[in-house]
């Protein structure tokens, strides 16, 4: 039987009025079998955050390249660039563009309170930011379009407008990224100043930064590889690998910077506090080490040998470590989706208390169940309060992490789940609902019984 929500006599919660509604989970929970919404949401965002960072190296790389064929009168190298103008066209207009609308799709499902609070505090920052985007697409396609019409500065100028649109979307949107993680200021003051400049912001410009050099970098020699030997083969290598050194100089220093401005407890998780995340930390680093060694021995030393095989090699490990490096930004704001101010859960930190109190069944808008007695209770409750996190099998699955443990430490395990994990939120519902989810949790495994 559904009780009319006692959260509703409540009063509200001042300092949070806007953002908190009677009810504390305002929304329905999207269940994504086996991936997960996480995991859903980290296939999507890699695959934008690898063609985003590249579009933003690409128009650089367009206006400082078509410049250097004019200026060493090379038609040869001229050709080259025109043949992949085309390419980044498609690429930021086509791909991009879908790739973020589908970023927005799925955070908006998956993640409807915290997507929320992102449109709210940055209403004018996305603004800001579809305007550069129309301002990039559309120098992009007068760009692709005037290659024979327009003179040589103009055209140029039309590459330059195109990468400081691109890099100015960089600069606003890594403002609202770096917030999820790191909001400062904006916690007490909700200022959009506080939550847009926080303080990951700086050092993460300069590490997309020197991201985006190095995956144009790695294109280029891909792309490099596929011209026939000769002269314009052997300069295209070693000018694709001048791109890929300094975005390995800038992106240590981006990433050390990023470290020490992260919140104690981040840290902490990235640098050993959570052995998975640190492994993805060395992985993300070691990779980026063996992408500079693999480019300076093979393009720059012996770039007559130099391979496709090898340069697609090289790429894919581009690709894999801006997914670890995203995974592990994404992996230290836990127990957060937004630090210090709403858990991954969707409850607001400044709710815990009230939730707890009340019962998760009574606060949740959308649960389908609201008695803990209920012989399904603990199944509601793991959905409302754990799916965000854990599958019951496949993504981060809970059946094996409980196997084994029984009714009772399960119950107190539940009851400290926040000192369990440190990357874990305390159990915000009343007894009576943990024991229902400590009796479904034990069903998992019936033959432990
Ligand atoms: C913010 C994300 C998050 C949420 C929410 C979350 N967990 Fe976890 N939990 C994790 C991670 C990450 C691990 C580590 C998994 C591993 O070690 O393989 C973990 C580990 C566990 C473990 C194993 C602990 C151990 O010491 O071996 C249990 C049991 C568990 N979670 C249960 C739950 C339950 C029940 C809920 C809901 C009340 C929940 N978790 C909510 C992220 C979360």
């Amino acid at each position: 039987m559904i009780q009319a929500s006692p959260a509703a006599a409540t009063p509200r919660l001042p300092g949070l009025t806007i953002f908190v509604n009677e009810a504390v989970m305002n929304f329905p929970i999207w269940e994504i079998p086996h991936l997960g919404g996480g995991g859903l949401i980290a296939l999507v965002a890699v695959v934008h955050v690898f063609v985003a960072h590249f579009a933003v190296g690409g128009g650089f790389w367009l206006a400082l390249t078509e410049a250097k064929a004019y200026r060493e009168n090379d038609p040869a190298l001229l050709a080259y660039v025109r043949s992949y103008s085309k390419f980044f066209v498609l690429l930021t207009l086509v791909f991009g563009a879908l790739t973020g609308v589908g970023i927005w799709f799925t955070i908006g499902l998956i993640s409807p309170a915290a997507t929320s609070t992102l449109i709210r505090a940055f209403v004018w920052g996305w603004a800001i930011e579809w305007v550069f985007f129309l301002v990039e697409i559309t120098a992009a396609i007068i760009y692709y379009t005037t290659w024979d019409r327009l003179d040589r500065r103009a055209h140029n100028q039309i590459a330059w407008i195109y990468a400081g649109a691109a890099f100015v979307s960089l600069l606003v949107i890594n403002g609202i990224l770096t917030f999820m993680v790191t909001p400062g200021r904006w916690l007490e003051t909700q200022n959009f100043w506080h939550g847009w400049l926080n303080p990951g912001y700086w050092p993460s410009v300069v590490l997309r930064s020197g991201s985006a050099i190095a995956l144009v970098g790695l294109f280029t020699l891909l792309t490099g590889s596929w011209l026939p030997n000769g002269e314009l083969r052997v300069k295209v290598l070693r000018y694709a690998a001048c791109w890929v050194f300094p975005a390995f100089v800038v992106m240590p220093v981006g990433l050390l910077w990023y470290l020490a401005k992260l919140p104690e407890h981040a840290r902490f998780i990235a640098l050993g506090g959570a052995p998975v995340v640190a492994m993805f930390t060395a992985a993300s680093m070691g990779l980026s080490g063996a992408i500079l060694l693999f480019v300076w021995l093979g393009a720059w030393r012996t770039p007559e040998q130099f391979s496709t095989a090898f340069a697609a090699l090289l790429l894919g490990m581009g690709f894999v470590a801006t997914g670890t490096t995203e995974w592990v930004r994404e992996a230290v704001r836990k127990p957060y989706i937004l630090f210090g101010y709403m858990y991954s859960n969707s409850i607001h930190v400044g709710d815990a208390d009230r939730v707890t109190q009340v019962g998760v069944l009574q606060t949740a808008k959308w649960a389908g169940i609201r008695d803990a007695s209920h012989p399904d209770a603990g199944r509601e409750v793991f959905t409302l309060l754990c799916l965000s996190c854990h599958e019951v099998d496949g993504y981060n699955p809970v059946r094996p992490l409980v196997r084994g443990w029984d009714e009772e430490y399960l119950d107190y395990q539940l009851s400290r789940l926040d000192t369990l994990k440190g990357f874990m939120p305390p159990f915000t519902g009343t007894a009576a609902e943990r024991r229902a989810l400590a009796q479904y949790l034990v069903s998992l495994n019936p033959e432990a019984r």
